[in-house]
């Protein structure tokens, strides 16, 4: 709706700060104007009831403008690019990958020399785990952030950023940080400011006198990690208060309920947007709102902030994507990519951590029906917003699908997770996983599993064991997990140290800022003597690098890959083979996967529905071709194996 008052107050404001509104600044005008009505609308739906809430408006439209006029022009044109080549995010073409400066190669000025290393392997978008200021001995892995524009000095320099970015340009790659909103470290300046006793910053924070509240807002809120850090509150001695944390003790939950806060969130995520970020990944975006008598996850208020921040961007730095890293149950993570008027305006972007579970489901049963029995959900995902597809990431897996789709598949759904976590947890008698169970929760029954991509399918088992077949079927299961995900739609994330077959890494035993947190045996140090042998024929790094290598070049060179909400389950013929067909223009291609340890036959009949009746198919990963056959005839696939099967007649 045109708002001639609106109108008017933004004028004023980009008059002040000289926005050439007719000339030269005309494309940032227009993108403001179209979209200020939306970010009022948004900005009043929380603040209007605010005191400060005009004020911070200004601040708000200031902000964006500032940022605006500070973008360099090099920045400027890639947004250009991008709008014009429309959904850029949603191509075949950009493979990723996911690491820890530190721990991949010690440091951010040492990551330039190993930009050959991604572009051989396939991977142009590059994931820097948390960089940002954060006390070293209460850290969450950079998670708690205590300077949010400072590099900490263990990766390096801000200037070394800038210069990797450089680097990264002249190669075309994209770049993805952490905007980390939902909280700060105890030792932010707003956390030190509140401790000592001034009263503006303590309405940063959630801060109580007493229990009183905090014990009402604990009878509905789960707790995150309940082992190593049990409940929301912690007591501040230094002022005398209880403030609300949800992850660590050390993690401040922010209020927004102040704009002041959202005001300075908005200004860090526009930061980050002049960096040159192609994807922001905001964290934990399911918990930024908090109302007593809920479980203050998913609110709809926490989406009503994500639209603003989607809104105020598309206007400073139209060419950055947002990332939601909403790891929640299925239904609730489609709602961040946007309903109603805002479907496809919110998130750009959500892991498809569903999926990413039901994989692993399917790995330790050989069984596909939970998976499909989830997928009506799942393919709601709305036109031109993409998934993150991956197998591991640096944190735990979570069985956080629906126990109806468990139920579904004929499962009982306690026992089945109960399986789950005892397989992967290596105390199943047949298992060859080793893992381990991540914040179990004796009150109900609940744990998430930890443990690196090798390590959960057998593979560490099998080399300490020396054994040939074992190790065989360990790689088989990666590549497995690897292609089914790639092909899947969306935008691969590889996790470092994946593609040269790491198994957990222990040594985080022996250091005290680590130790509560059995996620950190599967964020390995990467040690660059070991993935020499990803050159040498016959490793286990080699087998590994140069597959997933393969995998990635098969899906750059077919468009039909692109996540055009263009995929169909294939009919469940047999229950072991999970397959997909995938069209796009006149091109067809059938992803066919086999989560069993037995072979399995696959009838034609599978791939003669769905309006596409093939007779010749090129399988690019065993470079092999199939004529069709009768319904009675079979494709046959390998235990652990999968067909990349092309349509070329
Ligand atoms: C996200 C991160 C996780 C972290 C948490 C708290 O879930 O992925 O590693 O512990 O947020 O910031
Ligand atoms: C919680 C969050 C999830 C995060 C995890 C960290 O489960 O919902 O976002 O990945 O904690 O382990």
């Amino acid at each position: 709706m045109y708002n001639p008052a609106l109108h008017q107050q933004i004028n004023t404001i980009l008059r002040k700060q000289k926005i050439d509104i007719a000339g030269k600044d005309n494309a940032f005008y227009v993108r403001m104007m179209a979209n200020a009505d939306h970010i009022q609308t948004l900005y009043t739906e929380i603040y209007a009831e605010h005191p400060r809430a005009g004020k911070a408006f200004e601040q708000l439209i200031e902000g964006i403008t500032k940022v605006y006029l500070a973008r360099p022009q090099s920045m400027r044109d890639k947004d250009e690019q991008k709008e014009r080549k429309g959904y850029w995010y949603l191509g075949n073409d950009i493979a990723g990958m996911s690491l820890y400066v530190d721990r991949f190669c010690g440091n951010l000025a040492n990551l330039p020399a190993k930009l050959d290393y991604f572009e051989n392997l396939g991977v142009n978008f590059l994931h820097l785990m948390p960089i940002f200021e954060s006390p070293a001995e209460a850290s969450d892995g950079g998670y708690a952030v205590s300077n949010f524009r400072k590099v900490d000095e263990r990766f390096g320099t801000l200037d070394d950023l800038v210069n990797l970015r450089k680097h990264m340009d002249e190669k075309a790659m994209y770049l993805m940080v952490d905007i980390v909103l939902n909280h700060t470290s105890n030792q932010h300046q707003w956390a030190e400011r509140a401790k000592e006793g001034n009263a503006e910053y303590q309405d940063y924070f959630y801060m109580f006198d007493s229990r009183e509240i905090p014990d009402e807002f604990e009878r509905s809120m789960f707790e995150i990690f309940p082992e190593s850090s049990p409940g929301n509150f912690t007591w501040v001695p230094e002022c005398n208060k209880w403030v609300m944390t949800v992850f660590h003790h050390y993690q401040w939950d922010l209020n927004y309920t102040n704009p002041a806060v959202f005001v300075a969130m908005l200004d860090n995520v526009l930061f980050y947007a002049n960096l040159g970020v192609d994807v922001l990944r905001i964290d934990a975006p399911a918990f930024i709102w908090k109302q007593m008598g809920t479980n203050c996850q998913n609110l709809p208020k926490a989406h009503t902030l994500l639209r603003l921040i989607k809104q105020c961007v598309m206007v400073a730095a139209p060419g950055m994507a947002i990332l939601g890293e909403a790891i929640v149950a299925p239904k609730d993570i489609l709602k961040y990519f946007g309903t109603g008027a805002y479907t496809a305006r919110e998130c750009d972007f959500a892991y498809n951590a569903t999926q990413m579970a039901l994989q692993w489901d399917m790995l330790a049963t050989g069984d596909t029906r939970v998976m499909l029995a989830a997928q009506y959900l799942i393919l709601q995902k709305p036109f031109g917003t993409s998934w993150i597809t991956y197998t591991r990431c640096h944190d735990d897996i979570g069985l956080a699908y629906d126990d109806d789709m468990i139920r579904q598949a004929g499962y009982n759904s306690y026992d089945h997770r109960k399986f789950l976590q005892d397989y992967y947890s290596g105390k199943y008698p047949d298992s060859p996983a080793t893992g381990a169970l991540f914040s179990s929760n004796p009150k109900n029954g609940d744990a998430r599993i930890s443990g690196s991509l090798a390590s959960l399918c057998g593979l560490e088992k099998a080399l300490a064991e020396k054994n040939k077949k074992t190790i065989d079927t360990a790689i088989s299961k990666i590549l497995l997990m690897q292609a089914h995900s790639f092909f899947l739609g969306g935008v691969p994330m590889l996790f470092y140290g994946d593609e040269a077959g790491y198994t957990n890494d222990y040594s985080f035993l022996d250091d005290p800022a680590k130790s509560y947190d059995n996620r950190w045996m599967h964020r390995p140090v990467i040690d660059w003597k070991k993935n020499e042998r990803i050159h040498k024929k016959g490793t286990v790094e080699h087998r590994i690098f140069s597959a997933t290598q393969k995998l990635l070049a098969i899906r750059k060179k077919l468009a039909v890959i692109a996540d055009y909400k263009n995929l169909t389950w294939l009919n469940p013929y047999n229950i072991h083979v999970a397959g997909y067909l995938r069209t796009f223009e006149d091109q067809a291609f059938f992803g066919v996967y086999n989560f069993s340890n037995k072979t399995a036959y696959l009838t034609w009949a599978a791939f003669k529905e769905h309006g596409i009746n093939p007779e010749k198919l090129y399988c690019h990963w065993t470079e092999k071709e199939f004529i069709t056959g009768g319904n009675a005839d079979f494709l046959v696939l390998e235990p652990y194996g999968f067909h990349l099967l092309e349509v070329i007649a």
